[in-house]
């Protein structure tokens, strides 16, 4: 969930500065905490509906062919287990404005778990609530639709279509090629001055993804993917950075904002 709630920590200040209408979020994200669902597009939504911004459609892409299962749950579980789950649960019942509740019988048999988790279920305390209901009719009306694809194999959005794209831990779980094949599907899908969401491993991690000094895609290889100016970095913790990729200039981009 932490994930989750800076994603749309950033999607604020995008929102702030441009006119988000057209969003992808690529990697939907199944976990949290132990059960599988995905909580960055309702968060997102949720955000959105805060700021005032409901005029806009979601695509959600993701590899996994149950995307459209999970992504249509009309529940949310957790099980907190620290004091930090437990803080981030709070912050999700806070953004969507509800309560939370003990998970019912007949919800238990809904959840999509592997046996493992599902015995885990049985041990623990599980709470729940719903999913925001502004993220629920947006899914019913279209506005937030599922696409089952790789993000590396492209057609999965029209070129110069989207405002905005969210992949965070997406790329690193792909080898180097079929990152370069999804940094050039998403930045053909992204208008002139749309932006990307990437984050990355910390420095010196041989997976890191846009670092001049050790990743394996520097300024060079961007330019020839017409990604010409990165970025903005932002060091969000010790695991975490996150980039923002302009498609076209950004005034000044060798200076953290
Ligand atoms: C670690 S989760 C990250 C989810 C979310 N973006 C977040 O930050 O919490 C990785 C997600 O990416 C999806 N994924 C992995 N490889 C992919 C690919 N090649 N194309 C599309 N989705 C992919 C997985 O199915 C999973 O939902």
């Amino acid at each position: 969930m932490k994930r989750a709630f800076e994603s749309a920590d950033i999607l604020e200040q995008a929102v702030k500065r441009m006119n988000v209408a057209s969003m992808a979020v690529i990697g939907i994200g199944f976990e949290n905490e132990r059960l599988m669902q995905c909580v960055v597009p309702q968060i997102l939504t949720a955000r959105m509906a805060n700021l005032g911004r409901n005029n806009f459609r979601m695509t959600l892409i993701d590899i996994n062919p149950n995307a459209d299962v999970i992504v249509g749950k009309k529940t949310i579980y957790a099980i907190p287990l620290t004091p930090e789950q437990e803080s981030w649960w709070q912050h999700y019942l806070h953004e969507t404005q509800q309560q939370d509740r003990p998970v019912s019988q007949h919800e238990k048999e809904l959840v999509f778990i592997s046996e493992k988790d599902l015995q885990f279920l049985k041990e623990e305390k599980v709470r729940a609530a719903e999913t925001p209901m502004i993220y629920q009719s947006k899914l019913k009306n279209g506005d937030i639709s599922v696409i089952h694809a790789d993000v590396a194999q492209g057609g999965w959005a029209e070129n110069n279509s989207l405002d905005y794209i969210d992949c965070r831990s997406v790329l690193m779980h792909l080898p180097k090629e079929g990152q370069q094949l999804s940094l050039w599907h998403m930045s053909r899908s992204l208008r002139p001055e749309g932006f990307l969401v990437l984050n990355d491993r910390s420095p010196g991690s041989p997976n890191v993804l846009l670092n001049e000094n050790g990743g394996w895609l520097g300024d060079t290889a961007l330019k020839e993917l017409d990604l010409t100016d990165v970025t903005r970095t932002f060091q969000l913790s010790d695991e975490s950075t996150i980039h923002i990729v302009q498609k076209e200039e950004i005034p000044n981009p060798d200076v953290p904002s």
